[in-house]
């Protein structure tokens, strides 16, 4: 794994300052209020009222495969659910890229898990979000991002953008409460093809994963 570096794009490195302890805990019922709060503050960004519970992280997580080598990007981690995921599934923290919008979220992340590498900035400018930061094609992107909030077109872009910085094979994966995929499951041009899991009914609301791959 190569030393990761800090982007020179707009999304910007948590200060050290702003770091706390290593090891900061997870507390449930504190995660769910700050959760509400941003879901109040900016419910179309955050996207859930709450969130991801330990059986749909569990199922994103298990998309990845430890033994791949390279970075593993993370757009809209939250408090971190499937962050601690993934690192219970054997990715070093320092592998993690985490791409998150809310400053706050972003804070309690560094310290949750001090040796990733945060980025507060926008994942759905992940070329420019991550210039300069990534200098092996990387293992997998897991995205929690509320996708139906933005067209199509935008999405289609955020998915081809990710498949350019990651290894052939690598996966997309990206769950959704909805019925329908939140990218088309067939893709008529053959740019990637998709599979899905079946639903994870322990989960408020009840939510799916979908994994995209570039053949
Ligand atoms: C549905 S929540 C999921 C949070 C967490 N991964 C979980 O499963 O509980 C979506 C997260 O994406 C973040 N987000 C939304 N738009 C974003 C963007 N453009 N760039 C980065 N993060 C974004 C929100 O702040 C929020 O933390």
């Amino acid at each position: 794994m190569p030393p990761l570096r800090r982007s020179s794009a707009k999304a910007v490195a948590v200060p050290r300052s702003m770091r706390g302890p290593a090891g900061d805990r997870r507390d449930p019922l504190e995660d769910e209020a700050r959760f509400l709060r941003s879901w109040f503050e900016r419910p179309l960004v955050t996207g859930s009222v709450t969130p991801s519970g330990k059986m749909l992280a569990r199922t994103m997580a298990s998309y990845v495969d430890p033994r791949m080598s390279g970075p593993v990007i993370e757009l809209g981690p939250g408090t971190g659910p499937v962050t601690e995921a993934l690192v219970r599934r054997g990715i070093e923290q320092e592998r993690l890229i985490l791409v998150e919008f809310n400053p706050k979220f972003c804070a309690l992340l560094q310290r949750r898990f001090p040796r990733a590498t945060v980025l507060q900035g926008d994942a759905y400018r992940i070329r420019e979000t991550l210039k300069g930061l990534v200098e092996m094609p990387c293992a997998a992107t897991i995205s929690s991002l509320p996708l139906f909030t933005k067209p199509m077109e935008q999405r289609m872009e955020l998915l081809q953008s990710a498949h350019d910085l990651m290894q052939p094979d690598a996966p997309f994966v990206q769950f959704t409460y909805a019925v329908v995929p939140p990218i088309p499951a067939k893709c008529e041009a053959g740019s990637y093809t998709a599979s899905r899991s079946n639903k994870v009914w322990l989960n408020l609301p009840p939510a799916r994963v979908w994994v995209y791959r570039r053949p």
